[in-house]
Order: C-alpha cells, then structure tokens, then sequence
C-alpha cells in the first residue's frame, strides 16, 4: 500500500480526519502546513504576508515530491493541486483520498476563520476558488469519502472501507 495522502478544500477536516486515521491504523501524522510552520518557524499567514503565496507554495510542492514518507498519513493543503506537478506526483506517491465537503457546508465551518489567507476574501471569490479545485481534487484520488453528513468516525471507517 502506499501512503495515503487527504486532499480537499480548506475546512473539509484533512487534519481532523488525518490524525483520527493515523491513530486507528497506529502510524504517524504529517500535515504539510504543519511541517511548513515547523521548517520555517513561521505561521502560514506571516509567510504569505512576508514571502508571498509562491515561496509557501515552492515549500508545498518540495515536501509533497521529495519528502521521504513512510508508514504515514499526510494531510495536505487544500491549494496542493494547483501545480500540475503535485498533481502527477500525488497520483504516483499516494493513494489520495478526497474528502469532498459542499460548499456551504464550509462556509459554516470557517466563518470566523482567520488563519488561512486564501479565505480572506468575498463569499463568492472564495466559491470560484471552490469551484475551480473541485476536478482537480477528483483527478488526483482513488478515493472519494462525501464528509458533510459524517461525523469523523464515520468517515475514518468509510476510508477503511475502501483501503
Ligand atoms: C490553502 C489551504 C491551507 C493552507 C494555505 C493555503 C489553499 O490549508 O495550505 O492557507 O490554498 O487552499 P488547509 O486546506 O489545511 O486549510
């Protein structure tokens, strides 16, 4: 099996489902924003306001290709699938899963949010974000777990199912 990777858009639990996952199957979980964080010792909004959207991204895409995983979950941010090679290289690395999440559902979830800053914006901006992923997040998985009516449990299970 190869390690399974969570993709979908911000809010649709990767991380909550991710480490509920990796304690069920007793292996370890990595978030990639996490591992930004920890690398560059700054939060994901401080290295977007300093650096700008592309240096997070080039870390992004250096962790989703090289990094060695192993016996591991990955959670992945929800803009993964913007470059094409992180694409290709979730479908060779992974057995990815999306976690498919209506919108509205989201927008419910991160009403207040303000730790992403790609949520900063209208409601409708952020629904054409939405819109633009949702294909890309369904070319780059093997597996598709529908979360809005799931509690966690739920969807760990239907994961397991579909192992
Ligand atoms: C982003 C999603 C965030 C984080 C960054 C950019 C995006 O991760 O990587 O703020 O482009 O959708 P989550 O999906 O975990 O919120």
């Amino acid at each position: 099996m190869k390690t399974i990777a969570l993709v979908g858009f911000m809010g649709s639990g990767k991380t909550t489902t991710g480490k509920a996952l990796a304690k069920k199957l007793g292996v370890q979980f990595l978030d990639t924003d996490q591992m930004i964080e920890a690398h560059t010792n700054m939060s994901i909004p401080q290295l977007f306001n300093h650096y700008g959207e592309g240096y997070f991204r080039e870390l992004e895409s250096d962790i989703i290709l090289n990094y060695d995983f192993n016996d591991v979950i990955v959670a992945t941010g929800g803009g993964i699938v913007k470059r094409e090679a992180n694409c290709e290289g979730l479908k060779k690395r992974f057995d990815t899963v999306f976690l498919q999440t209506e919108f509205n559902t989201i927008l419910k979830r991160l009403e207040s949010d303000a730790s992403r800053p790609l949520w900063q914006q209208s409601n409708k901006e952020r629904e054409e974000l939405f819109n633009t992923r949702q294909q890309l997040y369904l070319d780059v998985s093997s597996m598709i777990v529908k979360t809005d009516e799931l509690t966690t449990d739920e969807i760990v299970q239907d994961i397991l199912s579909q192992l």
